[in-house]
């Protein structure tokens, strides 16, 4: 069963604790109580980047009010309280996606330095000229040009899979381009740009044949889907905290524990040495070695705030929320002259990419946030998915657990003035 069929049987089956009342929920978000210009926010956008709720607000701000000091380094106080807390969040990390052991998880500053980290780090040491790398044609561009990087350095070659014109990921094509010559996969759980959902544990499986790692850009799947990192079998697993309800400037990379043991250190400084003469310096084991410096230690602790905000909802009944909406926005966008959805919707979530005839993306994009309704519109970091749709740009409606279906009904409605202007 892929994925997506995983998902929506588990959003069905889930034991739910109480009814999702999604306006109880919107509560918890202060931004979504504003206006602008004069109408209410739909805020449709939480795929680039999703809103936080006060649990998360008060974490940051708490922190910063009581519990403020560098971590690691002190014996006062407030140092072992900020330490607590920033390590509490570790844990926390390890839980949700179901680590073996919280050692398993770094701290970045996003989804995009994690998968530099591992090109700079476990790429650089163990890549070869003539390696091949296999990413696919639904990446965005933190997936593509940290690898781009390499090749050039290293004399790699890089090879995309394919999608077929609905945007799934052709998993026979895939395992033709796995040759004894690949030595790394690393492709997107979900892409940003069509919400279409890859068939993963398959895609591991055939790379684990052939002994090739393989890294899951989980920066989308993260918010809309359970994730077990062991389950999967996945040897790397990356995401954002900003996507996933928490602050900006956090990120996770999940690694399994042989592969990031033998990795070499990412960046150089204080935090991750044992020991420093100016002749030679020694590292501090996993994962203090790739966390050079001071970390962003507030945004940790909110991220903490939001794997248990996202916990306490549950993530299948967010799915199950999610997937409703989903289906109701496919069916409002298809009543829209002249509007063509990108994806079939298969094996997809929380995205609804779309182009209108006459209209260009950014006009769209404008015409919809007057009415309040904010998407995305452009190429979405995803340049080589538009050229594959012979696009430049389309439309984004990205979904998050505090949508409604009266949103979706905006959406629409802001969309047919976009029709009687252009059509
Ligand atoms: N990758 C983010 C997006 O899809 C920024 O919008």
């Amino acid at each position: 069963m892929n994925d997506a069929a995983t998902l929506a049987e588990a959003a069905v089956g889930h034991n739910r604790p109480e009814p999702y009342d999604v306006e109880r929920i919107r509560q918890d978000f202060p931004i979504l109580q504003r206006e602008v210009y004069g109408q209410p926010l739909v805020y449709l956008d939480s795929a680039a980047s999703a809103q936080k709720p006060r649990q998360v607000i008060e974490a940051v701000e708490s922190a910063y009010q009581e519990d403020y000091s560098n971590v690691h380094r002190g014996v006062h106080f407030l140092s072992q309280r900020a330490t607590d807390r920033f390590e509490a969040s570790r844990e926390a990390a390890a839980r949700f996606v179901n680590a073996a052991s919280s050692d398993e998880i770094v701290f970045t500053r996003g989804g995009t330095e994690s998968i530099n980290l591992i090109a700079a780090t476990y790429g650089r040491k163990f890549l070869r000229e003539g390696d091949e790398i296999v990413i696919s044609h639904l990446e965005h561009h933190s997936n593509i040009v940290p690898w781009q990087m390499l090749r050039d350095e290293k004399g790699l070659k890089l090879k995309v899979v394919p999608v077929d014109d609905d945007g799934n990921f052709l998993l026979d094509a895939y395992a033709e381009l796995l040759g004894p010559k690949t030595r790394f996969v690393a492709i997107t759980h979900m892409s940003n740009a069509l919400g279409k959902v890859i068939p993963a544990k398959e895609v591991i499986r055939l790379a684990h044949q052939r002994d090739i790692p393989v890294l899951l850009d989980g920066c989308q799947a993260v918010s809309h889907q359970a994730i077990d990192v062991q389950e999967l079998d996945v040897d790397f697993y990356v995401f954002s905290g900003h996507k996933l309800y928490g602050p900006t400037g956090v990120g996770v990379l999940y690694g399994k524990m042989d592969l990031l043991d033998k990795m070499p250190p990412y960046q150089g400084g204080g935090e991750m040495i044992s020991s420093v003469t100016f002749e030679e310096s020694t590292f501090k084991p996993v994962p203090h070695r790739f966390e050079a410096g001071t970390p962003a230690i507030v945004q940790v602790i909110g991220l903490g705030a939001a794997l248990q905000y996202v916990n306490d909802l549950g993530i299948e009944n967010i799915a199950a929320h999610e997937a409703g909406l989903m289906e109701y926005a496919h069916q409002r966008l298809a009543e829209i002259k002249g509007l063509r959805i990108l994806g079939s919707t298969e094996n997809k979530a929380s995205i609804v990419s779309f182009t209108m005839e006459g209209a260009h993306a950014h006009d769209i994009g404008t015409i919809v946030d007057r009415a309040g309704v904010a998407v995305r519109a452009g190429h979405h970091c995803a340049q080589p998915l538009m050229d594959r749709f012979d696009i430049a740009a389309s439309a984004r409606a990205s979904f998050g657990l505090y949508n409604t279906f009266g949103e979706v009904d905006a959406l629409a409605e802001s969309l047919n003035a976009v029709t009687e202007i252009f059509g």
